[in-house]
């Protein structure tokens, strides 16, 4: 019996690894890519917006809705990564921009009604947030029915055990905490299962000089050469000879979970502290009577929190579906 493909929604600041993401939903068959919003983080929406079409179209799936959301945080001020991303916030290739447009609803509203659809159609969708939380966040307390038509979040965001934008806080939820924050209590009130695909899995899969010179060789500004210079782009900008693949490998885990270690793991978002704001404290105590003398008591978020990768496992998976050289190995 052939199973269908997966239904699934990401969410997107895109972003050189948001691109490398993209590519991977569009053209995986064990996927369907149901919808694409955008939210400003790496980049502003706008640019968000542009780049999300371009790297769509360029997969050759301009029949996927792109939805402009949130402009900037629920309270924090915004900020971006260009410093990482490109003044354009994907590589600055000079490549574009698209001939399609983006979906006249805002972001939330096409969510909305997607996450409707699924419930109706009872094919729920995978939810993949793969920026800060802003749209989600939103969504799940203005349309709280939509979680009828999520199976699962499965989030790029926070870490158990080290920081990027600060020395304690991951960029996704460092961007917008608060929204990070009600997004999980929100998951919880709703009973959607959530998966943390954070920075100590994050830096894990990672592409080598090799494998981009063959997916730059196929050319023809096509998904595989796309995907060579978002690579080859880390690289020189990181002056490392392999790069990750980024949000890339939150998509790999709905592919392939059986890639990612995980464990179930009370979790807290920090909104409060000077120097620890946006950080997800995961409470790994092993000794239940630390947590009896604790006055802050367990947390009421449990998630699953992903804490080991198979990196190469991750990175093949990206490349050859971008080589269209999937079950070769
Ligand atoms: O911390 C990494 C995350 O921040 C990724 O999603 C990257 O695209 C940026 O948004
Ligand atoms: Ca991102």
């Amino acid at each position: 019996m052939t199973t269908q493909p997966t239904p699934v929604v990401l969410d997107v600041d895109t972003g050189v690894d948001d691109a490398c993401a993209l590519l991977l939903a569009a053209l995986h068959p064990a996927l369907d890519l149901r919808a694409v919003s955008c939210v400003g983080g790496n980049a502003c929406v706008d640019d968000v917006v542009r780049n999300t079409l371009l790297v769509l179209e360029t997969a050759g799936r301009p029949d996927v809705p792109v939805a402009r959301g949130a402009e900037r945080p629920l309270l924090e001020a915004p900020v971006n990564a260009r410093h990482v991303h490109g003044d354009d916030g994907m590589a600055d290739l000079g490549w574009g921009p698209a001939a399609t447009t983006a979906d006249r609803r805002h972001a939330v509203e096409l969510l909305r009604d997607v996450c409707r659809e699924a419930a109706e159609s009872e094919r729920p969708v995978t939810l993949v947030p793969l920026a800060p939380l802003t749209n989600i966040a939103l969504l799940l307390r203005t349309y709280p029915d939509a979680a009828q038509g999520i199976s699962e979040i499965v989030f790029m965001g926070g870490a158990a055990n080290v920081g990027n934008a600060t020395a304690s806080a991951e960029f996704n939820v460092f961007h917008d905490p608060e929204a990070a924050a009600v997004t999980l209590d929100a998951a919880a009130d709703l009973g959607i299962p959530v998966t943390m695909y954070g920075l100590d899995v994050f830096y894990g899969p990672v592409v080598a000089a090799e494998v981009v010179d063959e997916l730059l060789a196929v050319g023809g500004r096509g998904p595989a050469e796309l995907g060579g210079r978002l690579i080859a782009f880390q690289s020189k900008r990181f002056g490392r000879d392999a790069s990750t693949i980024g949000d890339a490998g939150a998509v790999c885990a709905v592919v392939d979970r059986a890639g990612l270690k995980t464990e179930t793991l009370p979790l807290r978002v920090e909104l409060a502290g000077t120097w620890s704001r946006g950080r997800t404290i995961v409470d790994r105590r092993g000794w239940s009577g630390d947590l009896a003398h604790d006055p802050h008591g367990e947390a009421p978020v449990r998630i699953e929190v992903a804490l080991e990768v198979d990196g190469p496992r991750y990175a093949a998976l990206w490349a050859d579906t971008l080589l269209g050289r999937l079950g070769e190995r």
